[in-house]
């Protein structure tokens, strides 16, 4: 159902790269509401996954860039004002990457050139985005930027590795900018924390399956699906939430408020059961 949330507003939405990538849904809805808008990922990404058919779909241009490249950025954004005649209302970083998970480099055994990687693609681009738009002055007024965390940049989870370092300096960028933006050009910038959701990237975190597992036991609500996570993005966008900014803000059934559930409890317990002899003393092994 459309709600014309988004009715007359432009767009730009980075990182849909197959039907399971949360921006794809994103894309997806924000043209349902109403919006006009463009596509990028990486040229790879571009050649090789499914984007020419979401832009197919949706009658949106693919602009190919690599968002750790400012120059590759400042074209996304100036094609994208031309293509859709006008500053840019809304613009999504749905953008991740760690080179040391791909490579199985643990965490106290990280390569820092891939650090760096995975800092430049999945925190610095951020910055690197919303500081080519401001210097090319290509956000409206209440204009919307929001980019995707996860709740490890608060708290640590086994395997997340330095995503974590990652969504932590990514969801600050999001308090500085915004700040700057908010001021000088009542711009907002803010970080959706989002569940665990089985999308390409998703699926290269350590024990997804059960981590997956996991946040829909403790979560009251369940897991926030994809499709959910692209209608809270929309909220954002649209004009209903015009004073938020400068804020991380959990989108995740309730997990990041929880210390144990009674559903979690139940499948510990059971584990437990299985390490234990036949007088019910626990053998730790
Ligand atoms: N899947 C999850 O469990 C989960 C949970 C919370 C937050 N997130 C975040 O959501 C965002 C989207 O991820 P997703 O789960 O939809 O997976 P996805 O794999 O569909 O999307 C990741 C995208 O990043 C793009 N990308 C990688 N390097 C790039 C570069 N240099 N320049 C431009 N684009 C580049 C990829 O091409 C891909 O489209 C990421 O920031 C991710 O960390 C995901």
């Amino acid at each position: 159902m459309s709600y014309n949330l988004l009715k007359g507003k432009r767009g730009i939405i980075f990182g849909a790269l197959n039907d399971m990538s949360i921006a794809w849904k994103v894309a997806e809805k924000a043209v349902e509401e109403g919006a006009t808008i463009t596509l990028s990922n990486t040229p790879v990404a571009v050649r090789m996954g499914d984007v020419s058919k979401l832009g197919e779909k949706l009658g949106a241009e693919i602009i190919p860039a690599d968002a750790t490249n400012v120059e590759d950025l400042e074209m996304v954004f100036s094609k994208s004002m031309e293509i859709l005649g006008g500053k840019i209302d809304f613009v999504l970083h749905s953008i991740g990457m760690s080179p040391n998970v791909r490579k199985k480099r643990l965490y106290d055994d990280l390569d820092y050139d891939l650090l760096n990687k995975t800092l430049d693609i999945s925190a610095v681009s951020f910055h690197k985005m919303i500081q080519a738009a401001k210097k090319l002055d290509a956000i409206s007024e209440y204009g919307s930027i929001v980019a995707l965390s996860y709740v490890a940049a608060q708290r640590t989870f086994f395997g997340y590795n330095d995503m974590a370092d990652a969504k932590a300096l990514l969801e600050s960028i999001a308090r500085s900018f915004g700040y700057i933006y908010g001021r000088e050009h009542n711009v907002r910038i803010n970080t959706i924390s989002q569940s665990p959701t089985m999308t390409t990237a998703g699926s290269g975190v350590k024990g997804m399956d059960k981590l997956f597992d996991f946040a829909n036991r403790m979560s009251p609500l369940g897991n926030a699906s994809a499709d959910e996570c692209a209608d809270y993005c929309i909220v954002m966008f649209s004009d209903l939430t015009r004073k938020v900014t400068m804020q991380n803000l959990f989108h995740d059934g309730g997990f990041s408020s929880m210390g144990m559930s009674l559903r979690a409890m139940a499948a510990y317990e059971k584990g437990l059961e299985e390490y234990m002899d036949e007088n019910g003393k626990i053998i730790y092994g």
